[in-house]
């Protein structure tokens, strides 16, 4: 196995350059959305107020914007196929969230109000479909002897996504124990759907439409997912003791909504004297208190289920350095990878 000297970039600045690179399509293909739904999605990407009025909001990280950069330019491919993927995944990515925070009942993103909470359910659900379309339709128009694989792709990551997002809710009315309680295979299977299926599509499309050899797809699309089920992994951990201010999102919001998250899983996997107090807390019909909540939160640690979830995290992410090793990828690229990865298992946002 290889082991990394360190990066010669960081991971911020990475996110930073792609972004600069992504932006200006990003910006573009959303200027021809329908002012009603490019309002919305103009206040998700954090470019202005509800109101309209034009603001240097944070939007989002740009995580798999990056890696649609990084995994283009790491198979030494030109740069359009890695923006036009990057902007398809960004968009992809985004549909999802707002879509997400209406089935989640969350009123925090990205620290601003949720698109639902700001502009009203019906105006959210069109807005994500919106999103959905436009992102479809920049992957077609990227076009050229791949173009029609690319979009193969993105339909089949669209399958899982939802696939996954009907797991994750159903979980929520499983029991936490006994027969019908959700296994933590069940929770990976769910996991990769959710979020790992858009983490490896985002290395893939941009290679495709370049039409990088299959066995170096396969490879990026494996790393992708391990990343993903890394990144939702940390998410959960974020959920339960990530800090509001600085994730812009809603903490505890996944105890309240008894939401099979990881490190719940794993502390009432890891201990049965837990498993039984986190029942009695997260079973209850009655809505959780934030005293209840933050019980539970001390519960699930004492358990072990924070240091497992992390462990978890690590072990993903080692396994993506394993894809990333088993094909030949232009060093730079692939370095920058690796740094960005780490920084999914370090990050507060
Ligand atoms: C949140 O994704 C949804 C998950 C898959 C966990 P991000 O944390 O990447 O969201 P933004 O784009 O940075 O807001
Ligand atoms: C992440 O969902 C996956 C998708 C949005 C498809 P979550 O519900 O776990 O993510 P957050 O925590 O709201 O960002
Ligand atoms: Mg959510
Ligand atoms: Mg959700």
């Amino acid at each position: 196995m290889t082991t990394y000297a360190g990066p010669r970039t960081t991971a911020p600045s990475t996110l930073a350059r792609c972004r600069a690179t992504v932006e200006p399509a990003l910006r573009a293909a959303v200027e021809s959305l329908h002012p009603q739904p490019r309002r919305m999605a103009s206040f998700s990407f954090g470019w202005c107020d509800a109101d309209g009025t034009p603001t240097a909001g944070p939007g989002g990280k740009g995580v798999r914007q990056a890696l649609a950069v990084l995994a283009t330019e790491a198979v030494g491919a030109p740069a359009e196929p890695g923006v036009a993927a990057a902007v398809a995944v960004e968009l992809i990515h985004t549909f999802s969230l707002v879509h997400d925070d209406v089935m989640d009942g969350d009123e925090r993103r990205r620290h601003r109000d949720t698109v639902w909470k700001a502009f009203g359910t019906g105006p959210a659900v069109l807005a994500g479909d919106a999103l959905f379309a436009l992102g479809v339709q920049t992957l077609a128009g990227a076009g050229g002897q791949h173009g029609a694989e690319a979009v193969g792709r993105l339909a089949g990551t669209l399958g899982d996504l939802v696939h996954g997002q009907a797991d994750d809710l159903l979980f929520e009315s499983r029991p936490w124990t006994g027969p019908g309680a959700v296994g933590i295979p069940e929770y990976r299977a769910m996991a990769d759907r959710k979020t790992g299926a858009l983490l490896g599509c985002a290395m893939t499309l941009g290679p495709v439409l370049a039409g990088a050899a299959p066995p170096v797809v396969a490879a990026l699309s494996e790393a992708g997912r391990r990343l993903g089920l890394a990144f939702q992994a940390v998410d959960d951990l974020l959920g339960i003791w990530g800090d509001p201010r600085t994730t812009g999102k809603p903490v505890h919001s996944d105890l309240r909504r008894r939401k099979k998250t990881l490190p719940v899983l794993a502390a009432m996997a890891l201990d049965s004297t837990a498993a039984e107090h986190l029942t009695r807390l997260l079973g209850s019909p009655e809505p959780l208190s934030s005293a209840d909540a933050a019980a539970a939160s001390a519960i699930v640690e004492a358990a072990g289920g924070r240091e497992f979830t992390m462990e978890d995290a690590r072990r993903h992410v080692t396994a993506a350095y394993d894809c990333l090793d088993s094909v030949r990828l232009v060093e730079g690229a692939r370095d920058e990878l690796v740094a960005l990865s780490a920084y999914l298992l370090e990050r507060r946002v």
